[in-house]
């Protein structure tokens, strides 16, 4: 009953692909399990966007003399996101507290229902969404997402710091954008000396997904095959 297992999908630097790769695994999980998507990005949401559902809003009822959400449900995920919610001209200006505050209340008053997985796509930073995260929400596991490039590698070693601190367990990374493959072409092409991020990091590699042009079109109908490798790691440890 409840939620089984939350996942937070995260890492300190904006544009490395947290929320592509979070669209993408709750999709998959999606095609075995009861999956939700929390977009936390109090900053950017995308989700929304994501999965085409822009216009959408999710219908407010009372329940138990609670105001509660219903989440949109979109090619069987159950989703609910800031960007439903906020007015984001407004949100800019909000101070950290209220925008934490409101993911807070994004998770409690959402009816999600029984899920086997609710997957939160994270805002980039350590600042004050992080703490409500790992305080009120307090994912089973987290993983982290970076790019090979000196700056995430960094600012991925800042989040490892984080969540050791807030004693929330990170499954591995994920490695982003780590080559290249070419519409009607099977051949990978490594166009920058790879790191090993390994040995950089200190966590687990999980898998690495190339850049790709559908990859920068996410269509829930039209999956990725890349994702299987990573889907069949993670199953391992949730
Ligand atoms: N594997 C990928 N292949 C191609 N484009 C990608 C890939 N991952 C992310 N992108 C693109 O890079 C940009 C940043 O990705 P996004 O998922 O928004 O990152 P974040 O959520 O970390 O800010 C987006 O334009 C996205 O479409
Ligand atoms: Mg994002």
């Amino acid at each position: 009953m409840g939620i089984k297992q939350i996942i937070a999908v995260a890492s300190a630097k904006g544009g490395v692909g947290k929320s592509t790769i979070c669209a993408n695994l709750a999709t998959y999980f999606a095609k075995d399990f009861k999956v939700g998507i929390l977009d936390a990005d109090i900053y950017g949401p995308n989700q929304h966007i994501l999965f085409d559902v822009f216009k959408s809003k999710p219908e407010v009822k009372t329940i138990d003399g609670k105001k509660s959400f219903i989440p949109i449900e979109v090619n069987n995920i159950f989703l609910n996101s800031m960007g439903f919610i906020l007015d984001e001209d407004k949100a800019a200006m909000w101070r950290g507290p209220m925008l934490s505050g409101a993911i807070k209340q994004l998770k409690e008053l959402t009816q999600w229902g029984n899920l086997d997985y609710l997957f939160i796509d994270m805002p980039p930073g350590t600042g004050d969404a992080y703490l409500t995260v790992a305080s009120e929400i307090k994912p089973n596991h987290v993983i982290l997402v970076t790019s090979q490039s000196k700056l995430a590698v960094q600012d991925t070693i800042k989040s490892k710091t984080m969540f050791e601190k807030l004693k929330i367990p990170m499954i591995g990374v994920v490695d982003n954008m780590s080559y290249s493959v070419y519409p009607n072409s099977e051949e990978q092409i490594f166009e920058f000396p790879s790191i090993n991020l390994e040995n950089e990091i200190g966590l687990k590699v999980l898998g690495s997904i190339p850049r790709t042009k559908d990859l920068a079109n996410f269509n829930p109908n039209n999956l990725s095959t890349f994702f299987e490798p990573l889907y069949n790691e993670l199953i391992k440890f949730t």
